[in-house]
This record gives structure tokens, C-alpha cells and sequence, in this order.
């Protein structure tokens, strides 16, 4: 069976001659057991007719956010879709999703969806070379939208070159892919912390440290395409998630962190601990830039609250907590005390002394500590790749208290 089989695909059409094979596109989704909703923008219907469209998706194709009936629903059309296709996909429109003008149903659907976004660009080989061209395409990447690389061969233009839209046999076969990768995370509400804190000491200083948000991102990033709903809670990070589905919540100090933690724990089934939380923050902020005086000066420090072992001491049954250890010696000891005092589930340790692995760096190496005395040790990875290791260990979790 299709993995499109029952799913809810939009397919959106701008004005391109490729627009003529969008016929052969909703065909195919179509007896592949997809429902699907054709929108076009009005340069399209230039090209091929909404009739032919409507009447091979068996759905009224739409043109406009308003017709002599009344508004069309974008928000609700963004929600109702598993994936959202745009081909083909002109230069004009990609620079309008890009910057987030939503004049037409299209770019409003765009902006309002949650689903995967995958785009089939088709345009001349020097339109598709333009800088301007690719900076769009780059972006809509860095927001998670998926590309659907152009062919090469002849162009409209009689020109010969890459710029073609992908065959419709080629879009089909990305989307199926896509939707038959594990959806194993459905249902789940994932709280992640992410990311260092920052405690103030004046309005312009502050204490914190060099972790950069990568592994909690990635985390994240891994949980939302597997299904998960997700609330990060990100400390001062330059990263964001490009995950659309993904809710982000940014704080700057452990005091905030914790704060959000608590108020969103309950809802959680399960929380995975990865920010470099401050232990301790200046007793007092000053209101002004503290000036230059004497050789000396001290910050009087104050505990900030654990987070983890907040969670840990509210965990109801059927959630789970899994924490992170940076340690320097002693590794597998102080992560398995660590483990047991914050009453967490799993705590994932990685070691200072592994290069390319720890703070700031691409990669991780880490081992999974377990309640029950197991551990998992894992080679050197890219840190997207320790994330699915991590979700795994979440989904085996949750399948043993389930059975006790
Ligand atoms: O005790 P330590 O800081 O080494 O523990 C690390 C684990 O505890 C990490 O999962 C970290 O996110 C979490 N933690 C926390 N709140 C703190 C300190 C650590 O949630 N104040």
C-alpha cells in the first residue's frame, strides 16, 4: 500500500508551463489513494484550466482567498493538510513565500501551514542560477521546506539546462518516501530544554557558558518529524528549529527556564533535559553598569533551582524524563547518581575527553545510562543522528512502563 495512501496533500500551481504537468501530478497522487485540494495562483489558470484540475482531484480547485461564496479558509486548509506540494513553482511566488507576502490563497495556505512543506521550482536556466533565485530557495530550506531539485534537459525557452520542474512520477516518489519514514512519535507531547542561560550580573554582563543549543535543536528537529508535538525551551542560542511544528519558547535564564518547565511538564509525556543550566547566578543584579574600582572584585553566587529534579520529583506515571551529563571524570558514576537523585529515566552521557564530541561542536559521542543498570555506547555522530538514538531510547521507554 502507498504511504499516500489516505493522506491530505495540497497541491499548490503557479504560472509556469510546467503548470500542464500538474494534471499528471494530481492523477497520480490520486491513485495513490491521496485526497487531493489543488490551489492555484492566478497566473496558473493561464496555463491549464481549474476545471481539468477540479475534475481530476474531485475537489473544486481554488483561486482566490475570496470567491462570490465567501472567504476561503486558509488557516484551516494549512491545518487540514499532511503536506503541502507547490509545483510548479515560479520565481515570483518563491520570492513571495520567502518573504511572507501573502497575496493569494497560495502563500496564505504557505504561511498558515504546519505540515511539510516540499517545493518543485521550474524556471529558465538563468532565472534558476539567479543569485536572487537561490537565496529564496536557501531560505525556504533554512525554514525546513523541502526541495524537489529541478532536471536538466530543454527548456521552454529552447534553451537547454537545469530549471525543469521535476516529473510529476519523480514528486510522487519524494513524497512517498518522505511519508513512509517512521511516524512513531504521533500523539506524544516532547518537552525539551535546550541551550545555556545567561544570569545577569549588570544590564550588560553576564554569567553563562559555551553550549550552543545544537543537541536540544536537533532534538527537536528529530521529534517533530517523527510526529511528536513539541515545546523547546531555548536558552540563548544563535539556532532555531526549522521543524514549522515545533513551538519555541525563548527564555534567558534559569530561573525563566524553569518557570516554562514547570508549566508545560504536566502536559508532557516526556521531558528530555538538554541545556547547560547555570548552577548558580549572581545573588544580586546591579541596575546599573557596574564601574571599573580597586584590583579585586567578587560576585556572590546563589543556587538556581534544578530543573530536572523539579520534574523529576513531580513525574506521574506513564511520563519520562531523560537528562544529559557533561562529565570530566568519573563519567559513567557521576551520570548514574546524577540519574537516580533527579529521578530521571535516562541520562545520556558525554565525555569532555572525546574530541568532536561535548560543547559547540557538530558531532557527539554518548552513551545511554539506564535505571536498571543497561547502558547503550554509541560511536561518534552528527548530532541529528544521536537525537534519532535518543528518540529510540524515549519510544523503548515508554513501551516497557506500558507493559508493567
Ligand atoms: O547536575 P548536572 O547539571 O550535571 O545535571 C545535568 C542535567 O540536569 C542536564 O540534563 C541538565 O539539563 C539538568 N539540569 C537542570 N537544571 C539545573 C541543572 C541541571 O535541569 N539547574
Amino acid at each position: 500500500m502507498s504511504s499516500l495512501q489516505n493522506k491530505k496533500i495540497i497541491l499548490g500551481i503557479t504560472g509556469s508551463i510546467a503548470a500542464y504537468k500538474a494534471a499528471q501530478l494530481v492523477r497520480l497522487l490520486a491513485k495513490s489513494g491521496a485526497e487531493v485540494q489543488v490551489l492555484m495562483t492566478d497566473a496558473a489558470t493561464g496555463f491549464i484550466t481549474p476545471l481539468t484540475l477540479s475534475t481530476l482531484s474531485k475537489r473544486p480547485v481554488l483561486t482566490g482567498i475570496h470567491t462570490e461564496e465567501g472567504w476561503n479558509n486558509h488557516v484551516e486548509l494549512g491545518l487540514w493538510a499532511d503536506a503541502l506540494v507547490i509545483a510548479p513553482l515560479t520565481a515570483t511566488t518563491l520570492a513571495k513565500l520567502s518573504m511572507g507576502i501573502a497575496d493569494n490563497i497560495l502563500a496564505a495556505v504557505y504561511l498558515s501551514a504546519r505540515c511539510p512543506v516540499f517545493f518543485a521550482p521550474a524556471m529558465d536556466l538563468d532565472m534558476w542560477k539567479h543569485p536572487a533565485v537561490q537565496g529564496h530557495v536557501e531560505r525556504l530550506q533554512s525554514f525546513g521546506n523541502h526541495l524537489i531539485p529541478v532536471g536538466y534537459g530543454e527548456l521552454a525557452s529552447g534553451l537547454t539546462g537545469e530549471g525543469r520542474m521535476a516529473e510529476p512520477e519523480e514528486i510522487v516518489r519524494l513524497l512517498e518516501e518522505f511519508l513512509a519514514k517512521k511516524q512513531d512519535l504521533t500523539g506524544k507531547k516532547i518537552l525539551i530544554t535546550a541551550g545555556p542561560t545567561y544570569e545577569p550580573i549588570d544590564p550588560v554582563r553576564f554569567v553563562g557558558n559555551r553550549s550552543s543549543g545544537r543537541m536540544g535543536v536537533a532534538l527537536a528537529n528529530a521529534a517533530a518529524r517523527r510526529g511528536a508535538s513539541v515545546t523547546l525551551i531555548l536558552g540563548p542560542s544563535k539556532l532555531s528549529p526549522t521543524e514549522p511544528s515545533v513551538e519555541t519558547i525563548r527564555v534567558e535564564t534559569a530561573q525563566q527556564m524553569y518557570d516554562q518547565a514547570l508549566r508545560c511538564f504536566p502536559a508532557a509525556d516526556a521531558a528530555i533535559m538538554a541545556a547547560a543550566v547555570a548552577d548558580y547566578r549572581p545573588a544580586e543584579v546591579a541596575d546599573e553598569k557596574i564601574k571599573k574600582a580597586g584590583e579585586e572584585m567578587n560576585i556572590r553566587l546563589v543556587k538556581n533551582p534544578d530543573i530536572a529534579a523539579t520534574l523529576g520529583s513531580r513525574k506521574q506515571p506513564g511520563q519520562i524524563i531523560i537528562g544529559f551529563a557533561l562529565e570530566t571524570n568519573n563519567e559513567a558514576d557521576n551520570a548514574r547518581e546524577k540519574l537516580l537523585k533527579k529521578n530521571m529515566d535516562c541520562i545520556v552521557l558525554n565525555s569532555l575527553r572525546d574530541a568532536g564530541a561535548g560543547f559547540d561542536v557538530p558531532t557527539n559521542r554518548v552513551m545511554l545510562l539506564f535505571k536498571d543498570n543497561n547502558s547503550l555506547h554509541f560511536e561518534l555522530k552528527h548530532k541529528d543522528a544521536v537525537a534519532e538514538d535518543i528518540l529510540d531510547a524515549a519510544v523503548r521507554l515508554w513501551n516497557v512502563s506500558s507493559t508493567i
